[in-house]
């Protein structure tokens, strides 16, 4: 039996998850797993939150945590915000798992066994006073680059250069404001320089992988891959499994993506009963991104997971663009921003989904998220196309023919035609979720529902109630077909339309190449499930946005 396993970037355990984190991946990701439940394929979704690194570690020290229980607050969060959202993980479990720390420090050893990882002497920012090394984020000081002061060790928020700690100019320590001082302190470092020939062996031979993103990971090969220090002297990490290590940890992009594997796992252990790495290996992986982890994505780990040799690498990584709210970055400390939680206070999930799928392409450019658009797209699509005609067959059956679809009685050309376009929606639309296109699938959906509307209207029923059998018997067979089609995109909307028609029909994909007999079937008392979008909302919400 053919298993198929789906990640989605694991999110930092440290602040909301906002538009920008669900469009380009969950959103995805959660559509194609719940086209493949629904085709009947065994598929184990998971996800974790990322909950080690020296951001957090400061956070948490800020608002006089530990650790631990910051991550834990950010974990239900997150939990709560993708559960309402209709994210539907098998899983979320975190990357400061038993499970994610012993395996990370079985890949850390293998490595280090194996002669990938090496030990180096390094000079790193250390702070007197606070009798700590300042990695990242420790460090405050002015951007070498571009002089703009009050900038973090790690890169520059206002030239968006990336650079190490020591290179900023008067550097202080970011806790108490003292003047670092230069210590030395032992490292281990992945000799990512040695995989380039396997990577661009594994990017050249797997045709999965988008063209435009392999393209740029085959230049930056070219170009020379640095190896990479995979050591911080904090508190919070992964410890390093060797003696005479203590207080040093591995970087959180060592371990984080492992929790891929180590949640993985535990789910099918615990809930299928079967050995956990044999089922990684024998599935055909997928690991949904945003754009801006395409690094880590197409270098550090399948180098990580060729080194040990034990994991199978991933067969997709499906990669979108980063989301723009009109036209600019989000950018949380300017306000630039949308919570996903704030707009679900205003707006149902499936309408954020409905627009975030149709704005969303599979490939690399950006998506550009306008309140103005998202009521367009909403109430010009959502509402007038596929509501309307919804609404519209099912309140015909129910005035008209006492709540039963009704038998049909002949079926001249135009019913033919329709009867064919109603067989192949469930192809047309599965063909672009398989390829990925989550936006050209749900546009195949509405393309349906507006001929749906165009043949409801040629047929003109009203006119003739008796005589309209069949049109009104194809019309509810596509309202089922919809409230199939539209389930991995609207989830919720999807299933209250099923409870309408409460039909006790199977909810299967391939059924809709073949439209069960409708006839005489009592359906429920048809409610609107799609209302245009108040116009008091935008504007609250772009006035939130100072604009
Ligand atoms: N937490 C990271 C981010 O938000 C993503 C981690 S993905 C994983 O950028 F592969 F490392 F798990
Ligand atoms: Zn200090």
């Amino acid at each position: 039996m053919r298993s198929i396993i789906v990640t989605c970037a694991l999110p930092y355990a440290n602040g909301e998850i906002h538009l920008g984190h669900v469009a380009s991946t969950y959103l995805p990701a959660d559509i194609f797993v719940r086209y493949l439940r629904l085709k009947g394929e065994r598929v184990v979704f998971s996800c974790a939150t990322d909950d080690f690194g020296t951001p957090i570690l400061i956070k948490a020290e800020e608002e006089g945590k530990t650790p631990e229980e910051y991550v834990a607050y950010w974990h239900e969060r997150d939990r709560e915000d993708f559960e309402r959202f209709g994210i539907s993980f098998d899983i979320f479990y975190r990357t400061s798992s038993e499970e994610n720390i012993k395996l990370a420090q079985y890949f850390f050893l293998k490595l280090y066994e194996r002669n990938y990882i090496y030990k180096k002497e390094v000079s790193q920012l250390y702070c007197p006073n606070c009798r700590k090394f300042l990695p990242d984020r420790y460090v405050k000081g002015t951007c070498p680059y571009c002089n703009a002061p009050g900038q973090y060790g790690d890169g520059c928020e206002a030239c968006g250069k990336t650079f190490s700690p020591d290179e900023l100019i008067d550097a202080s320590c970011s806790i108490c404001g003292a003047k670092p001082i230069y210590r030395t302190s032992e490292h281990f470092i992945f000799k990512l320089s040695e995989f380039s020939e396997r990577l661009r062996e594994w990017l050249l031979g797997n045709e999965n992988l988008q063209e435009d993103v392999k393209n740029y990971v085959l230049r930056w090969i070219k170009e020379g891959l640095k190896d990479w220090d995979i050591t911080r002297d904090i508190a919070w990490g992964v410890p390093i499994p060797l003696p005479s290590c203590e207080g040093k940890v591995l970087y959180g992009w060592f371990d984080n993506h492992i929790g891929y594997i180590s949640t993985t796992i535990k789910y099918v252990e615990e809930e299928y009963g079967v050995d956990g790495k044999e089922f990684w290996n024998s599935s055909e992986i997928y690991h949904f991104i945003g754009k801006d982890i395409v690094y880590h994505h197409y270098l550090f780990l399948p180098s990580m997971r060729m080194g040990v040799g034990e994991y199978k690498l991933p067969d997709f990584i499906p990669t979108r663009g980063h989301l723009l709210l009109h036209k600019h970055k989000f950018s949380k400390s300017r306000g630039w921003y949308i919570s996903l939680r704030r707009f679900m206070e205003e707006f149902p999930p499936d309408y954020l989904r409905f627009y975030l799928t149709l704005i969303t392409h599979y490939d690399q450019s950006d998506i550009n998220f306008e309140l103005e658009d998202f009521r367009d797209k909403i109430n010009g699509e959502l509402v007038s196309n596929l509501g309307n005609f919804i609404h519209r067959a099912l309140t015909f059956v129910w005035n008209n023919f006492q709540g039963r679809v009704p038998s049909p009685n002949g079926y001249d050309g135009t019913d033919l035609e329709f009867k064919r376009e109603l067989e192949g929606l469930g192809r047309s639309v599965g063909g672009e979720i398989e390829r990925n296109h989550m936006d050209r699938a749900l546009r195949a959906i509405l393309d349906f529902s507006k001929k749906c509307n165009q043949y409801f209207q040629s047929k003109e029923p009203w006119k003739d109630k008796a005589g309209s059998a069949t049109c009104i018997n194809l019309c509810s067979a596509a309202v089922w077909a919809l409230s199939i089609a539209l389930e991995p995109f609207m989830p919720q909307s999807a299933n209250e339309l099923s409870k309408i028609l409460s039909a006790k029909i199977e909810r299967r994909w391939d059924l809709l190449d073949s439209p069960p007999k409708l006839d005489g079937l009592r359906i429920g008392r048809p409610s609107i499930l799609f209302r245009k979008v108040d116009e008091e909302k935008i504007e609250r919400m772009i006035s939130e946005l100072g604009i």
